[in-house]
């Protein structure tokens, strides 16, 4: 496989702090191609011979606006058994529903913007509801939940130019995790 030839921003950078723009359709052929390498790149850097021989940190979602480009566009790859990967490609996605229940991330939430080690947890919806567009722009509703969950809110919250520490409370890092379940 060959590595996509991506730039993922850091946490420095004031893009990151933005809002996304909607898409409108069709997609440009550079925006599929985005779509596209931020898959591939995210698949790759799960594949342990491929992350170690381009020195990647594991991912599993990437953002547009991570790569630069302020637009509401997200994908997910989730390995659902070994060597069998799932993408998601989420546009303009909308919440239309979210659970009660709260959940985090026991060993904390990484994101590949954000190169240090970050203490802490973030509550999340354990499932959720959401609607969004393909790439072909048809409107779909997806049912998430558990770690696709988690990942859609953190993915959101990119799109709205929110990084994951800034949910983080710096005084109390480990704010009501007993009212939340950990996964
Ligand atoms: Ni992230």
């Amino acid at each position: 496989m060959k590595l996509p030839n991506i730039v993922i921003l850091d946490e420095k950078d004031k893009r990151l702090h933005k809002v996304s723009q909607e898409v409108s359709f069709p997609l440009s052929t550079q925006d599929k191609k985005m779509i596209q390498d931020m898959l591939l790149y995210l698949k790759m850097s799960q594949i342990d011979e491929e992350r170690e021989k381009y020195d990647l940190r594991a991912g599993m979602g990437l953002s547009a606006v991570q790569l630069g480009v302020l637009k509401r566009i997200f994908v997910i790859v989730e390995e659902t058994e070994k060597g069998q990967f799932k993408n998601y490609v989420v546009i303009n996605p909308k919440i239309k529903s979210f659970s009660e229940e709260l959940i985090y991330v026991g060993e904390g939430e990484g994101c590949l913007s954000i190169n240090r080690e970050v203490e802490g947890i973030v509550p999340r919806y354990a499932r959720m509801t959401v609607e969004a567009q393909d790439e072909d722009g048809h409107f779909y509703e997806i049912r998430v939940r558990e770690d696709i969950s988690i990942a859609f809110q953190h993915e959101i919250d990119h799109l709205n130019g929110i990084l994951f520490t800034e949910r983080i409370d710096p005084k109390n890092p480990y704010k009501n995790a007993e009212k939340m379940r950990e996964i």
